[in-house]
C-alpha cells in the first residue's frame, strides 16, 4: 500500500501545488547496469516455454478502409477491444487490440487529406489515443490526461479520478481524432498514450502503423505492393498460462509504475514482428522496401543482415522518422531505439535463390537476437529502383534560430521513490518548460544519464551535433525521436511551424515516460 500511495505521488505534484519533489540525481534505480547494456531495459523472462524460430509466416496487418469519403477526407472507425491472439502455438494469449488485432490495422493516408478517426473504447481501462509522427492540433494530439473512457464509465473515479482532477478532457467511450496529415511521405504509427499506463496498454497490443504517401515519393519508383512490408519489431514476454507477462506495480492499472527491478525499462525475451514470435517471410529475389519500426517498450536494437550481401552495405536507408532522405544511406547495420523508424531497401537480388538471410539482433543473444528469417526465392522481374536523389528537403538555416533550450534526462528521486526525471521535475500538465513562437527556429541541447529516446510532439527536428561531433550514421533526416545514449549530449534544430497549443515531449523508453519523464511545450 505505501508503494502505491508513493507511486501516486508522481503525478500529484502539479494537483499539491507543493513543491514535494526532491532533486535529481539522487540514488540509481535497482536494475541499471549503466555501463555495457546497450538494449537498455531489464530482461523479464517468459515461463511459458518460447516455439522454435523461423517457423510461422509473417503477416502484415490489414488497410483499414474508410467508412465513408468526401472530396477532401477520409473517415474511419476503430474499436479498441480485448481479443485474443495465437502468438504461441496453440495457445490463447489476451490482448488488447485496435479491432481486436495487434498489431491494429494500417492506416493509408495521402498527405494533405484530412484523415478522420472515431475510436470506441470497449477495454477495461481508460485510453488516449495519438498519432506519432503526426503534425496534429493539440485538441487531436492526443494529450494525456484527455482520456476516452471505456463504454458505459460515466468518469474516471474507478481510475483513480486524477485525470479529471487535472483538469484532462474526459471523453465517455468515444472520440474522433482529426489528422489534417498536412507534412509529407513518412511512416508513423499510433498508439496508447495514456499518463502513466503508456508501457502496460502498448505491451498489450495497442500500437499499429498510419503510413503516409505523397506525390514525390510515388514519382520515385521505388519497391511497393507487395513488395513493401512494414515491419512492427516489438520484445515480449509469456506468463505460464499464455498472458503476456508485464511487472506492473499495480496490476488494474490505478497506480503506475513498474517493479523496481525494471525501473530502467521492460526487455521480454521474446522478439515479435507484426505480433508474430520470430516469423519467416518468402520473398522473391528482388529489391523490398521495409518499413522498420521499433514499438518495443525499451529494447534498443542493432539491425542486420546475416550473412551480408557479397560486397555489404545491404540495408539502403531512404527515409526515417520524418520522411525521405534526400539520398540513400547504406548500413551493414542499423541501431534503432523505440520509436524510430528506418526506412530501407534490401535487394534480394544479391543473394542466391534459395538462400536464407535473417535479420538478426547484434545487441542481443541467444532468442534476442533472432528477428526475422527471409527464403529468398526465385529472380522474378523487377522495375523497382532506388534513385540517387530521393527528396529535397527544406534546411533549416542556423542563423534564423531564436532561441535555445536545454533539456537533462535524469533519474531521480519523485516523492520516496526512484523516477525519471526531465530538468529535475517530473511531469506535471499544467508546467510548460518551454513556450517557442509559432514559426520560428530554435535549437535544443538534450543531455541524459542513461539511453532515453527522447520524442517531440509535433514537430520533426535535424540532429546537429552529438558531444559537440558530428551526429552518427543513424542521425540523418527528420527525425521526432533521438536515441540519447548514456552520458550524452544531442543538439538538434527545429521549427516550430503547424499548430498552437499544448505539446508534449518525453522519453520514449515508456517505463521511463510512464515514471514521469515528460514535460510539456506550448506553441505560441
Ligand atoms: Cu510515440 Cu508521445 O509518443
Ligand atoms: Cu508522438
Ligand atoms: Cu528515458
Amino acid at each position: 500500500m505505501t508503494a502505491k500511495i508513493s507511486r501516486r505521488a508522481l503525478f500529484n505534484a502539479g494537483l499539491a501545488g507543493a513543491g514535494a519533489i526532491a532533486a535529481a540525481g539522487v540514488g540509481v534505480p535497482l536494475g541499471i547496469n549503466w555501463r555495457g547494456n546497450p538494449s537498455a531495459g531489464v530482461l523479464l523472462m517468459s515461463d511459458h516455454p518460447l516455439p522454435r524460430a523461423y517457423q510461422r509466416p509473417l503477416v502484415t496487418p490489414p488497410v483499414l478502409r474508410p467508412v465513408r469519403a468526401d472530396g477532401a477526407t477520409d473517415y474511419y472507425e476503430v474499436t479498441q477491444q480485448v481479443a485474443q491472439a495465437e502468438m504461441l502455438p496453440g495457445v490463447r494469449t489476451p490482448i488488447w487490440g485496435y479491432n481486436g488485432i495487434f498489431p491494429g490495422p494500417t492506416v493509408i493516408s495521402h498527405s494533405g487529406r484530412r484523415t478522420v478517426v472515431r475510436h470506441r473504447n470497449e477495454l477495461p481501462v481508460p485510453t488516449v489515443v495519438h498519432l506519432h509522427g503526426g503534425r496534429t492540433p493539440p485538441e487531436f494530439d492526443g494529450y494525456p490526461i484527455d482520456l476516452v473512457l471505456p463504454a458505459g464509465a460515466r468518469d474516471d473515479s474507478a481510475w483513480g479520478g486524477l485525470a479529471s482532477q487535472m483538469h484532462g478532457e474526459i471523453n465517455q467511450g468515444e472520440r474522433t481524432y482529426e489528422y489534417p496529415l498536412d507534412q509529407r511521405a513518412a511512416t508513423l504509427w499510433y498508439h496508447d498514450h495514456r499518463m502513466g499506463f503508456t508501457g502496460a496498454s502498448v505491451w498489450r497490443g495497442l500500437a499499429g502503423f498510419h503510413i503516409v504517401h505523397d506525390d514525390e515519393e510515388a514519382a520515385l519508383g521505388l519497391p511497393s505492393g507487395d513488395h513493401e512490408l512494414p515491419l512492427m519489431i516489438a520484445d515480449r514476454a509469456f506468463a505460464a498460462d499464455g498472458s503476456m507477462r508485464y511487472p506492473a506495480l499495480d496490476p488494474s492499472m490505478v497506480e503506475p509504475g513498474v517493479q523496481d527491478r525494471w525501473v530502467s525499462g521492460v526487455m521480454g525475451d521474446a522478439i515479435l514482428v507484426n505480433g508474430v514470435i520470430w516469423p519467416y517471410r518468402e520473398v522473391p529475389a528482388v529489391r523490398h522496401r521495409l518499413r522498420l519500426l521499433n514499438a518495443s517498450n525499451s529494447r534498443r536494437y542493432r539491425l542486420a543482415l546475416d550473412p551480408p550481401p557479397p560486397g555489404g552495405g545491404g540495408l539502403v536507408q531512404i527515409g526515417s522518422d520524418g520522411g525521405l532522405l534526400d539520398r540513400p544511406i547504406r548500413h551493414d547495420a542499423i541501431e534503432i531505439a523505440p520509436a524510430e523508424r528506418f526506412d530501407v531497401v534490401v535487394d534480394f537480388g544479391r543473394y542466391r535463390p534459395g538462400q536464407t538471410v535473417d535479420v538478426v539482433n547484434e545487441l542481443g543473444s541467444g532468442g534476442t537476437r533472432q528477428v526475422l528469417r527471409f527464403r529468398v526465392g526465385g529472380r522474378v522481374a523487377d522495375d523497382s529502383r532506388i534513385p540517387a536523389v530521393l527528396s529535397s528537403s527544406e534546411t533549416l538555416a542556423p542563423g534564423s534560430v531564436v532561441a535555445h533550450r536545454e533539456f537533462r534526462f535524469r533519474t531521480g528521486k519523485v516523492g520516496d521513490m526512484t523516477g525519471w526525471l526531465t530538468n529535475g521535475k517530473p511531469f506535471d500538465p499544467h508546467r510548460f518548460d518551454a513556450m517557442p513562437k509559432l514559426d520560428t527556429t530554435e535549437t535544443w541541447t538534450l543531455q541524459s544519464d542513461f539511453h532515453h529516446p527522447i520524442h517531440l510532439h509535433l514537430v520533426h527536428f535535424k540532429v546537429l551535433a552529438r558531444d559537440g561531433k558530428a551526429p552518427t550514421e543513424f542521425d540523418a533526416g527528420w527525425k521526432d525521436t533521438v536515441d540519447l545514449r548514456p552520458n550524452e549530449e544531442v543538439q538538434l534544430i527545429t521549427r516550430f511551424s503547424g499548430y498552437r497549443g499544448r505539446y508534449v515531449l518525453h522519453c520514449h523508453n515508456l517505463e521511463h515516460e510512464d515514471m514521469a519523464m515528460m514535460s510539456n511545450f506550448l506553441t505560441i
